[in-house]
């Protein structure tokens, strides 16, 4: 039997929105988990909220309500937005969960029985007003280095020098202000120094880190490692160590533990399997594999296996590390507004476009990812609307429209039969890609795919043949259909809504992976008729875009989590200029679905679902007058069937009197925003025709009633 995959993404904490950069790693391992499923295998994938520690403890009481209540709201926002990103997980689950705690308590027990743990007197900070220690984000004071003011007690964000809280110069307490005093207490640690030999050998097993993140971590091994303080004292919010009086496990020893406690929950509810061991145990035969951000490096790959060696679990075999988002090229920043909410972003557009952008962008390396607005557009305008969009537009609509949804069956030769070919040639190119996780790859390719099929549309402008040979212009669209069908099947890990979409309006199942890996000329079964083509997805407009950009995400980084990784550096992007990435050929032929007409159009123009989106309305003026101060403006009352009249300010008045409008029809633009001319609300336009000033003519619409839709 083929061996079973547990994937897991690093645990939110519970303490503020899912922001664009966790993005980058719920979408990095979605596609992953997709891609997996699609070749076939069996896969679960798992998160939960990390709901303990000092930080969510504090913001609970700032805002006079218990911990878990504080935590509860977030999970339910969290879940909403991993849905609407369509990252699915199988279980999205809580560290604060009676099967956290269980698991929490069983592996301390474990590796207290094997003589792992010890207990020591250590001396900390702590604010005798509050009646707390005081974690190094908890106290502020002057930089010992370069004397700026209002650094925190681990290190200090102007000049970057790490330090001992004492080191600090005037330290206070950053809950009141107090300077904070020294105070001994016991603290139990896990002997992490007796594992090195283990470690190394973990660090060493093919696949289970990134060789330069490896390297990275022997600084660790050289300067000998450090036993690793579990406990911390309350009043904390976490769970309470068995056998000791106010003392809690530390946030980062419970949390990892929720990857099993959300395994336990998930087999018990679905009943999938008996419980967490199925998959979690030291002998089972599974892959265990860990999707992070590059500033938790050391919790997966030093703590968490030695955790799991000493207490019989299964040891994860791989763990998988990415770089930080960016925006515009800066750190995401609350003041500059660039830390921007799912929800903020989900509120605009679709996620495929981020998906997309994403997948386009990431390698297997951890270098920093940049989401720059106008790279983004661009590209996913570039590839994802014009070349991939566009091709399965083109085909399709021709198809549907004046070939009446039938196919041509597969041909014994030719340039169409070749395209396809081609084109299922590169899957395993593709595969390869997203097993290594070099989506970029993956993505040039796929876009490559679709510029081929749209040059081959191209030079075989089936718009001019079809009035020829139908036959064979059918035959044509039909390969670039099958093209189209692939396509789906390619970028469904990362844009499944997409591809849905598109194997619905292609009427065929979909395709996945595993089929392609022995699937032939032609894809698509050519007896079945089409469903209805739609446009896949509209262009991102600059507005919408930059719009994401508004609402700073409220929440203070915990200790020792995200977001504050001093060392991150930005490197540069190692990707394709948009611009050159854009300029693949994109030429475009009006669909003309239902029309008849089918006529090649200069690729400048509009996409036509851009057009798709403009009302036009047969109208008929019951009013008009002259604009005050405006002599070539006329303000008219316009019937449109809605009851009462519009109002519309239209640049007629050179052309037409007032006096010769009333009763007249007129063609409207019935869905524009509206605008203020001349202080005047004007709620829609009317089209003419001719150079303007006198020479202009308004267009009739005939003998309609007013209302009716103009198409
Ligand atoms: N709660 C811990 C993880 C516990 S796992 C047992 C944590 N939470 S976090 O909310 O700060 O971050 C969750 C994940 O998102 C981490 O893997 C982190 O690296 C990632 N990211 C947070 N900010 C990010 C960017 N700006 N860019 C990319 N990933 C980011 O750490
Ligand atoms: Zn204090």
């Amino acid at each position: 039997m083929a061996e079973r995959i547990l994937v897991t993404s690093a645990l939110p904490y519970a303490n503020g929105a899912i922001h664009l950069g966790h993005v980058v790693e719920y979408v990095q391992t979605d596609i992953y988990v997709r891609f997996l499923r699609s070749c076939g295998q069996d896969v679960v994938y798992f998160c939960a909220d990390d709901t303990h520690g000092t930080p969510i403890e504090l913001n609970a009481a700032k805002q006079g309500i218990p911990p878990e209540q504080f935590v509860a709201r977030f999970h339910d926002e969290h879940q909403r937005d991993f849905q609407d990103l369509d990252v699915r997980f199988d279980y999205f689950h809580s560290t604060n969960s009676p099967e956290n705690r269980q698991y929490a308590e069983l592996i301390y027990g474990r590796l207290k029985d094997a003589g792992d743990i010890d207990r020591r007197d250590i001396e900390q900070t702590y604010c005798e007003k509050d009646k707390r220690f005081l974690p190094d984000r908890f106290i502020r004071g002057t930089c010992p280095n370069c004397k700026s003011a209002d650094q925190y007690g681990d290190a200090c964000e102007k000049c970057g020098k790490t330090y001992n809280p004492t080191d600090l110069i005037d330290a206070r307490c950053a809950l009141c202000g107090t300077p904070p005093v020294r105070r001994n207490s016991v603290h139990l640690f896990f002997k992490l120094s007796r594992h090195e030999a283990f470690l190394q050998e973990v660090l060493k097993r093919p696949g289970f880190l990134h060789p330069g993140l490896a390297t990275q971590l022997q600084g660790f091994f050289e300067k000998g490692l450090a036993d690793w303080d579990i406990s911390r004292d309350g009043p904390y919010f976490g769970f309470a160590i068995p056998g000791e009086t106010d003392k809690f496990f530390y946030v980062w020893l419970d949390a990892p533990i929720g990857y099993i406690a959300t395994t336990e929950k998930w087999a018990k509810e679905t009943g999938k399997q008996k419980d967490a061991l199925a998959y979690w145990d030291k002998d089972a035969p599974t892959r265990i594999i860990h999707f992070i951000g590059k500033d938790i490096v050391y919790f997966h790959a030093l703590f968490w296996p030695a955790v799991l060696k000493v207490a019989g679990f299964h040891v994860p075999n791989e763990i998988k590390v990415h770089g930080h988002l960016t925006v515009n090229g800066e750190k995401m920043s609350k003041s500059r507004g660039t830390m921007v909410a799912a929800r903020d972003y989900l509120d605009l557009l679709d996620p495929s476009y981020l998906r997309y952008f994403y997948a386009a962008n990431l390698g297997a390396g951890v270098e920093d990812l940049d989401l720059n607005l106008k790279d983004f557009r661009l590209r996913v305008n570039g590839e994802l609307v014009n070349n991939v969009g566009n091709l399965a537009n083109r085909a399709l609509s021709m198809l549907a429209g004046p070939l009446e949804k039938k196919l041509a069956p597969g041909r014994e030769a030719g340039p169409g039969r070749t395209l396809v070919e081609q084109a299922l040639a590169r899957v395993p190119e593709v595969r390869e890609a997203f097993e290594k996780l070099e989506y970029r790859a993956a993505i040039k390719i796929i876009t490559d795919i679709a510029s081929t099929a749209n040059a081959f549309l191209q030079t075989q402008a089936p718009w001019a043949l079809v009035k020829k040979d139908a036959e064979a212009a059918r035959a044509d669209l039909s390969d670039a259909a099958d093209v189209a069908y692939l396509l789906g099947a390619l970028l469904a890990p990362v844009i499944p809504r997409v591809s849905e979409r598109l194997f619905a309006q292609l009427n065929a199942p979909a395709l996945t992976f595993q089929a392609l890996a022995t699937a032939k000329y032609p894809l698509l079964d050519r007896s079945r008729p089409l469903g209805t083509p739609e446009p896949l997805l509209p262009r991102l407009e600059e507005e919408r875009v930059n719009a994401i950009i508004k609402n700073p995400v409220a929440d203070i980084p915990p200790p020792g989590s995200g977001g504050k990784d001093k060392k991150s550096e930005k490197k540069p992007m190692d990707a394709k200029s948009p611009e050159a990435q854009a300029a693949a050929p994109t030429p475009q032929a009006s669909p003309g679905a239902g029309a008849g007409t089918v006529e090649p159009v200069p690729a400048a123009d509009i996409e036509y679902a851009d057009f798709a989106k403009v009302v036009l309305k047969a109208g008929r003026i019951v009013a008009a007058e002259k604009v005050k101060g405006a002599d070539k403006l006329l303000k008219l009352e316009v019937d449109l069937g809605e009851g009462s009249p519009r109002t519309i300010v239209s640049g007629i008045a050179e052309a037409y009197t007032a006096e010769a409008l009333a009763g007249r029809r007129v063609v409207v633009v019935a869905n524009l925003k509206p605008r203020k001319l001349k202080g005047i609300e004007s709620r829609g336009m009317l089209l003419t025709a001719g150079p303007g000033g006198k020479d202009l003519s308004l267009l009739e619409p005939g003998d309609v009633p007013p209302g009716s839709e103009i198409k």
